[in-house]
């Protein structure tokens, strides 16, 4: 073995409501993500707190507009392609699908959108990679059951995931259930639709939700094995290994019981059942979830088949309070800082070598092909007048986590391929910032809305163009 196998799948990843924008047209619906401004109120709102929040004219919604790939797909499509994409990762917006997710049919006009995004990848030979719910959820479900905490949604989630199967079984051979499935007990509200009321006992409703979720998901990834037997249904983490702060086996213990929190869910969609650690903390916890006859059947017999997984950096953990009294900002893992790492301007910790430890650790534990499918340097450009982006910072980030992505391979790390985060610019998830750049591709639109939405072509374009072209050779 060389290195990158040859028909390693090279692209970039984006989600619908960070880019699509075209929020209510051709009958789309309000998803969770619609409801989220700028700022502070943002964070709150994802930690689900709707108290006293109600859509706001005035406010600015990012998402509303995105960066209006709804309408330019084709053009960002043809740029992706003069990259040498193999694949692009992207999810389907339920809304556009099933607008309040109840609805008796599908809605055509959001059906036949993606049809002609996916005509549009063949057309380059881009093979599709597709999650189902990337941070998405009706409102009106949020409104009408409480999100996720409510069984309903299995129900409701099957058919539209056996819709959108149906409809794409000649289009799309990856799919992907939900997007960073392990997020739901860090920002509940954005994956899960989870709003709190006072004196609510939060982790029990979380770990509910997250046992329908994992449910729907194994009813997802059997659905697809029927529909399009050639397919591949994986998962979708948001992994980065824990490493103890010190050699103090307080600390270890503290670092094994964090990657726990994450491997939870990754234990059930890969070996298809709880683990033992996992059902001894939520019976002495008191959260263990309902659960009807036959769901550790269908948990059991649909496991996926692959491991998707988004890496921007490690995390550091420590029990003494002294040091975590430093816990990074912005760190919705509430990670200590690792002092031997330096950070982005968002505080998080840059560690290429995690890469090669999460893939290793997430290999060994599930033998199964693992997908890296987010991966990137969140930054702020200083383009010129003319929009020219030296954005050298970005292509040593992407260039060390590249190199160790060859080594875990060389380890013997089998791996499907790597859709590197934002290969547009686009909206930010956690903060809602256009500012916070992860493109190859610069995109003139600022935090405020204001910009032509232009398109051009940073340093980084090229450089990933040559990754590509030499199948990670010349870095
Ligand atoms: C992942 C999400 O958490 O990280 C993406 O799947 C998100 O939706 C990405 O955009 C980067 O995070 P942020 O907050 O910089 O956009």
């Amino acid at each position: 073995m060389k290195g990158f196998p040859e028909d390693f799948l090279w692209g970039g990843a984006v989600a619908a409501n960070q880019v699509e924008g075209a929020y209510l047209e051709d009958g789309k619906g309000l998803t969770t993500v619609d409801l989220l401004p700028q700022g502070e109120r943002r964070f709150e709102i994802m930690l689900g707190d709707l108290k006293g929040f109600t859509p706001d004219p005035d406010t600015f919604y990012p998402s509303h507009e995105g960066i209006d790939f709804y309408h330019t797909y084709k053009e960002d499509i043809a740029l992706f392609a003069e990259m040498g994409f193999k694949a692009l990762r992207l999810s389907i917006a339920w809304t556009r699908i099933f607008p309040t997710g109840e609805e008796s049919e599908p809605n055509e006009a959001g059906l036949a959108f993606y049809d002609s995004v996916f005509d549009e990848l063949r057309k380059y030979n881009i093979e599709p990679v597709v999650t189902m719910a990337h941070f998405d959820v009706p409102v009106a479900l949020v409104e009408k059951y409480g999100g996720w905490r409510d069984r309903k949604l299995v129900e409701l989630f099957e058919t539209y995931a056996k819709t959108i199967l149906t409809r794409y079984k000649d289009k799309v051979r990856y799919w992907m259930t939900f997007n960073e499935i392990n997020m739901l007990l860090h920002l509940p509200y954005i994956g899960a639709g989870l709003v709190f009321k006072e004196g609510e006992n939060k982790k029990k409703i979380q770990y509910q939700a997250a046992h329908h979720q994992l449910v729907a998901s194994a009813l997802a990834v059997k659905a697809c094995h029927e529909i399009i037997p050639n397919a591949m249904c994986g998962c979708m983490l948001a992994a980065g290994a824990t490493y103890p702060y010190t050699p103090d086996p307080e600390d270890v213990w503290d670092a094994v019981q964090k990657d726990r929190d994450t491997f939870f869910f990754i234990d059930v969609q890969a070996r298809g059942a709880y683990p033992g650690y996992a059902k001894r903390m939520l019976r002495e916890q008191g959260l263990f979830p309902d659960m009807e006859p036959g769901d550790e059947d269908i948990l059991e017999a649909h496991t996926v088949d692959y491991l998707g997984f988004s890496y921007y950096s490690s995390r550091a953990t420590s029990t003494d309070p002294e040091v975590n009294a430093q816990a990074a900002q912005g760190n919705v893992f509430g990670s200590v800082p690792n002092p031997y790492l330096k950070s982005s301007e968002w505080g998080w910790a840059i560690d290429p070598k995690g890469l090669r430890i999460t893939a290793n650790q997430l290999y060994e534990r599930y033998q199964k092909p693992l997908f890296i499918v987010e991966n990137g340097l969140g930054a702020v450009d200083q383009p010129t007048d003319d929009f020219v982006v030296e954005d050298d910072y970005r292509i040593a980030y992407l260039q060390a986590h590249v190199k160790e992505m060859k080594e875990a391979i060389l380890d013997g790390v089998e791996l499907l391929g790597y859709t590197s985060w934002g290969p547009i610019d686009l909206v930010s998830a956690s903060t809602g910032e256009m500012k916070k750049r992860y493109g190859y591709i610069y995109v003139d639109r600022n935090n405020d809305g204001s910009g032509s939405l232009k398109r051009a072509k940073k340093k980084s374009f090229a450089w990933y163009k040559q990754v590509i072209e030499t199948n990670g050779e010349d870095l």
